[in-house]
């Protein structure tokens, strides 16, 4: 039995296409892995908090010598940090805007990056080496774009600072297995998109196959 972490990072919500592809997702996971838990994390719609000064002295404070007031600054991030730590597997949504990630992941991706709890440097002190301490956990990235070609080679690569950067943050932080699906063409629509929507669907099934599980029989809308 695993621990399925849902992430959520569009502002959308019935017309978000990350939202409907990680559904897609689940589902299938669900039905394959029936045991598993699964908690959803909203993001996109939530509102999180940007990272403050009081925020940042409390997290380099040893946590032995926090006060209570640096505790409940911290509060927030713990919850999002101890869901990480609890979580076997990570899926997660998230939309390009202007070329990296919605300013409501960033914050989310703030809170996460954690001194002593999600990593560390290698020594101890800086050293400039970063130590991820998230261990022993897959990623699903759903990527939604309104353009295409950002993947290695394409025409767009060199503008791709969201996917790029969600694998790099998450990557110091320990998680290194990752496996992407991406939905693209978006603001072209027509059969552009079409095909882009259906590329992506038949990637989440047949990763979802070659995950050493059972082929199960999808029932069409
Ligand atoms: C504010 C904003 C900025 C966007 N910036 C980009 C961009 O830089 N590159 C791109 O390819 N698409 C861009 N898009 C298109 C979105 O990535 C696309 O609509 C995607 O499907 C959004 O994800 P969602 O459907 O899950 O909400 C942008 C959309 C919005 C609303």
């Amino acid at each position: 039995m695993k621990n399925i972490l849902i992430v959520n990072g569009s502002p959308r919500g019935d017309r978000s296409h990350s939202r409907r592809l990680v559904e897609l997702f689940v589902n299938q996971w669900q039905l394959q892995n029936p045991a598993d838990l699964l908690k959803y994390r909203e993001v996109g719609r939530a509102n999180l908090p940007h990272i403050s000064e009081d925020w940042i002295a409390a997290a380099f404070t040893p946590p032995a010598e926090r006060t209570l007031k640096m505790k409940v600054c911290l509060s927030k991030s713990d919850e999002l940090v101890d869901e990480l730590l609890w979580a076997d597997v990570l899926i997660m949504g998230v939309p390009m805007y202007n070329w990296s990630v919605p300013s409501s992941f960033k914050a989310y991706m703030d809170q996460v990056m954690r001194i002593g709890r999600t990593w560390t440097f290698e020594s101890g002190v800086p050293d400039g080496v970063y130590k991820g301490l998230l261990e022993n956990k897959k990623m699903y990235l759903v990527s939604s774009r309104g353009d295409f070609g950002y993947e290695k080679g394409g025409h767009n690569e060199h503008m791709n600072f969201q996917s790029t950067y969600v694998k790099l943050v998450f990557g110091i932080m320990g998680i290194k297995d990752v496996e992407e699906v991406i939905l693209e063409n978006e603001e072209y629509g027509g059969e552009q998109f079409s095909e882009s929507i259906k590329k992506a669907e038949k990637r989440i099934k047949s990763m979802l196959r070659t995950g050493g599980v059972k082929e199960i029989t999808m029932c069409e809308a």
